[in-house]
């Protein structure tokens, strides 16, 4: 078995949240390792990157709305510094969002949302049905009204994703390409991992950022294990010819017979349809039943989508967690720290997961803005887990 250079801290899993936390751990100075067998090539592949932190609050979720709005907070300022830091561009666009009722059902929902919003200090804005086709005319005429919200934004996670590598390079980060095959514990403490080629790579601190496979990795004890579930959305992606742009100005989404139906518009002519919510296991095949609900809704919502050329249909898992919320810092197993369960909001927590974590691998303490999302606010669960 071979044995290589230790680096200060080991992140398991290079999707955009381990890509972060590397990045930011090593600008403060760290040497940082990042085990993958492609880096960038997970979620943030599918995802279609809306930061809806307004538009997707949910009943009994405040306490995740306030990490929320912090990193949509440093949205701005955190691309500025990748965009320049990378030399790449990340598709960063403050154009706002636009949600939708289709029928009295939809429109009694997104009233509640409404007040909701508007409860939790929220700014959005109710549109009758007429002032939404005003902003977006290629909507259906039997629109019954909307909430505009101009500060839910959007960025696209594949260049995102390109970028944070790039970053990465940059500080010096250093990419083992494969898997962690277990963690390794000496004594009552992570020291490293094994990794796909059977090395054995030794680091000060081990941060697992496995997306939904962070559950799975061996050689962790139960009781720390993170309760991680794999939650399948199929995505779709059209390009809007020429002729047709702008085809949507604003990412537009709204419930449909109680499915989410989100479509995000890039500058670059790509149009996102998601995102189916399947709780199917491991499971990532793209179905024809999928295409078909998401391109039945966003029809619904935008006759013209029929036009478009379809380009991509794919499926990829969210990292759920039992309170939809993330796990991010310090575990039970003193050098093993979590950065994980982010569910469907890994993209807008990027930037405060970067510093989260950088905050914790180089202070020993949690920052106050993470302190909710501790993960040992599950481990008397797990203990109480049968075998
Ligand atoms: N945040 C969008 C999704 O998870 O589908």
């Amino acid at each position: 078995m071979s044995r290589t250079p230790s680096p200060d801290v080991l992140v398991i899993g290079g999707g955009i949240i381990g890509l972060v936390t590397a990045w930011r751990t090593a600008q403060r100075g760290l040497r940082v390792a990042v085990a993958d067998p492609e880096p960038g090539g997970g979620a943030a592949q599918v995802a279609a990157g809306m930061l809806a932190a307004v538009t997707e609050l949910h009943y009994g979720e405040q306490t995740l709305l306030g990490l929320n709005l912090e990193s949509a907070h440093r949205y701005p300022a955190f691309v500025a510094e990748l965009e320049e830091t990378s030399g790449r561009r990340v598709g960063y666009r403050s154009c706002g969002t636009l949600a939708v009722a289709l029928d009295a059902d939809d429109r009694a929902h997104l009233r509640e949302l409404h007040a909701l919003q508007h409860r939790s200090g929220l700014t959005s804005e109710w549109l009758t049905g007429r002032e939404c086709r005003r902003l977006e005319p290629m909507l259906a005429p039997g629109v019954r009204g909307g909430l505009r919200v101009d500060g839910d934004h959007q960025v696209d996670p594949r260049r995102l994703a390109a970028a944070l590598i790039a970053a990465c390079e940059r500080a010096g980060v250093e990419f083992r390409r494969g898997w962690a095959e277990r963690l390794l514990v000496t004594g009552d403490r992570a020291t490293g991992a094994v990794l796909a080629d059977g090395a054995e790579l030794s680091a000060g601190q081990v941060v697992l950022a496995g997306g939904s496979m962070s559950g799975r990795l061996e050689g962790v004890p139960q009781d720390v294990l993170p309760p991680v579930r794999p939650v399948k959305g199929q995505v779709l992606r059209l390009t809007v010819p020429r002729p047709y742009a702008p085809f949507l100005s604003r990412t537009v989404r709204a419930v449909v017979r109680g499915s989410e139906v989100y479509l995000v518009p890039r500058e670059d002519g790509e149009l996102v349809v998601g995102a189916t919510s399947e709780e199917l296991g491991w499971d990532t095949t793209v179905t024809a039943g999928g295409v078909y609900e998401l391109l039945r809704d966003a029809h619904e919502l935008v006759p013209g989508i029929t036009e478009l050329p379809l380009v991509e249909t794919r499926a990829g898992l969210r990292p759920g967690s039992p309170d939809n919320a993330p796990l991010l810092g310090f575990t039970e197993l003193p050098g093993l720290l979590l950065a994980t369960g982010h569910y469907r909001n890994g993209v807008l927590l990027t930037p405060v997961t970067g510093d989260v974590l950088a905050d914790a691998l180089t202070t020993g303490e949690l920052p106050d803005v993470a302190r909710p999302f501790s993960p040992r606010r599950f481990s008397s669960v797990l203990q109480e887990q049968p075998a």
